[in-house]
């Protein structure tokens, strides 16, 4: 079931609540509720709590009032403090802020000169009341509706001041360093939404196809390979494809890609095609002769690489890589980038396989369990793939599996495959909250057991080494909504800001002469390349690297 959190418009709280908690507070609206009513006809809804200790918490929020009061009367002894993720720009001496929070539209709010002022004393130490004195109550208040509204959500109240959390981060309350990037939901009318992991389609996300290419992998589903899609300073000035496969014809000599050598390479999933452009001109550069198949699930994306490998010796072919013909066989080289996440996965828990009880195992169910699970339970016991350690519930990465066992097919003796994802050696596939659908990170440890299982020789790398990422570089940090809301903060000023790995001199040329970040562009943050670049955590994308052995 979705979950729902209440945000407070004039303080900024943010309150998580599940459905009945929500309908109880909803039963007070109107002027003539009598509370002890409201709390008896609930007396027994929320188990060990009472209702009266939820009003208690629904008093200190100011999500209850009594009828009439004007909470406006509380605001004075309240710190304003300017949140995270704040965009806004600063023309002729006055502030607009934007804001695109979830998939709402862009909230664009421009102050006046009287407004910019108030603004520009805000330090996360004066009291609403110390502003007030300088610029009187009306404009003091009517900035903070304006500021703190859910559309914006620039400003939030603290009852201490930022010094007290100097030393303390970890005391400081949620909101005020959270945004809610949510969609509105109304109780009275809105149908509850599906909670986030019901939103994750087992058979995989790209089975509706995608609309728009470019917009997919801009604004939806960003891969690093797309943040590195030009030449790079973090990669000495290259692409990720070349890099890529330099470190792949320096690892595996069996590559005949210097001159005069022949490569044959299949991509499974290949996005915009930027990958295979980069990786078959490099190659071309060296003097090798390639061929180079793509098999795309979506047709529009399959349309998008035609375009962007014109010219070059790339064919692409349309079908699921789980139950199409692969396009050949004998490949030197699979690639697989940031695709496997995308494949089915199964969702188990202890109880289906006999798991968790107070002697451990129980050998007899857990085989019985397995037998009823189809193609997830003939995978296990085919690799004696190891779950006793697993959570409950838990997931299986069963379409990574099968990709795996597929390719052994169709890669030649002394051939290989390169597999990257974000995951981890020994985590059990956890949702991403990354990107606009829920996707599970790879259990890189259980892909490993079944590619040795099925024969290959492995080796498992972080993608940033692999393409040997320079990791002492900072980037542009964004998230989602904040990424939108920059982009039309620029457009406005005539700057097209597209989804790139920007480091901050790249985006200080970007911007020019037009905007200055912190005088008239704000707030502009950059980290540690390996920690955030753009949406993404660099950090956590891995790589499987397999050989098949030459005696097969
Ligand atoms: C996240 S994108 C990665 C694209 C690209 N490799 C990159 O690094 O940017 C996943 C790609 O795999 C494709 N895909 C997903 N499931 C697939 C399947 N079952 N068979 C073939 N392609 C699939 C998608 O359409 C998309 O092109």
């Amino acid at each position: 079931m979705g979950e729902i959190y209440v945000y407070h418009d004039l303080f900024g709280y943010i309150l998580k609540m599940s459905p009945d908690i929500l309908a109880f507070l909803e039963r007070f609206e109107g002027d003539r509720v009598l509370p002890e009513e409201v709390c008896r006809d609930n007396a027994n809804a929320f188990g060990e709590m009472t209702p009266e200790s939820f009003v208690g918490i629904f008093l200190q929020f100011g999500c209850l009032i009594i009828p009439g009061y004007d909470q406006l009367k509380d605001l004075w002894d309240y710190i304003p403090v300017r949140s995270r993720w704040n965009v806004w720009t600063r023309v002729g001496g006055t502030l607009t802020f934007y804001a695109a929070w979830g998939e709402r539209e862009l909230a664009k709010v421009a102050l006046t000169e009287a407004e910019t002022a108030i603004w520009d004393r805000i330090d996360g130490e004066a009291k609403l009341d110390d502003l007030a004195a300088d610029f009187g109550k009306p404009a003091v208040s009517e900035l903070v509706k304006k500021l703190a509204h859910n559309s914006v959500q620039a400003l939030k109240l603290s009852a201490l001041p930022m010094s007290f959390y100097k030393h303390k981060q970890h005391m400081k309350p949620p909101y005020l360093t959270s945004t809610m990037p949510y969609a509105p939901y109304d109780a009275k009318t809105d149908t509850l939404p599906p909670g986030f992991e019901d939103m994750f389609s087992p058979e995989g996300y790209y089975r509706h196809d995608v609309s728009d290419a470019d917009a997919q992998f801009d604004h939806q589903e960003t891969t690093l390979s797309h943040l590195f899609r030009r030449p790079h300073p973090a990669l000495r000035g290259r692409t990720y494809g070349e890099t890529l496969i330099d470190a792949l014809k320096r690892r595996w000599a069996s590559l005949e890609v210097g001159s005069g050598g022949k490569v044959k390479i299949l991509e499974i999933g290949g996005g915009l095609g930027w990958v295979a452009r980069h990786v078959t001109e490099a190659l071309e550069k060296f003097g090798t002769e390639v061929t180079y198949h793509i098999l795309e699930l979506s047709p529009t994306l399959a349309a998008k690489q035609r375009e962007n490998t014109a010219g070059l010796s790339v064919t692409i072919f349309e079908g699921d890589a789980l139950t199409a013909d692969l396009p050949g066989d004998d490949y030197d080289l699979v690639i697989s980038n940031e695709m496997i996440g995308d494949l089915t996965a199964i969702k188990l828990t202890h109880a289906q396989l006999g798991m968790g009880g107070e002697e451990g195992i129980d050998d007899d169910a857990f085989e019985a369990g397995l037998d009823t699970l189809g193609i997830a339970g003939e995978l296990v016991k085919k690799h004696t793939v190891p779950i006793g350690d697993a959570p409950d519930p838990f997931y299986l990465n069963v379409g990574a599996w099968q990709l795996i066992e597929r390719l052994w097919g169709a890669i030649k003796p002394g051939g290989h495959a390169i597999l990257t994802e974000f995951g981890e050696l020994g985590r059990y596939p956890v949702l991403s909250t990354q990107l606009d659908h829920p996707e599970l990170s790879i259990h890189f440890g259980q892909l490993t057991i079944v590619a040795r299982s099925v024969g290959f020789e492995t080796d498992y790398e972080f993608v940033m080494d692999l393409i040997d990422m320079n990791r002492e570089m900072k980037g542009l940090a964004t998230t989602r909504s904040y990424f939108r809301a920059l982009t039309a903060a620029l457009a406005d000023h005539d700057i097209a800001l597209d989804k790139f790995g920007y480091t901050k001199p790249m985006f200080l040329n970007l911007l020019g002469d037009k905007l200055r970040p912190g005088k008239t562009l704000g707030e502009i943050e950059y980290d540690n390349l390996e920690d955030r670049l753009m949406g993404l955590v660099p950090h956590e994308f891995k790589a499987l690297l397999l050989t098949k052995p030459l005696s097969h």
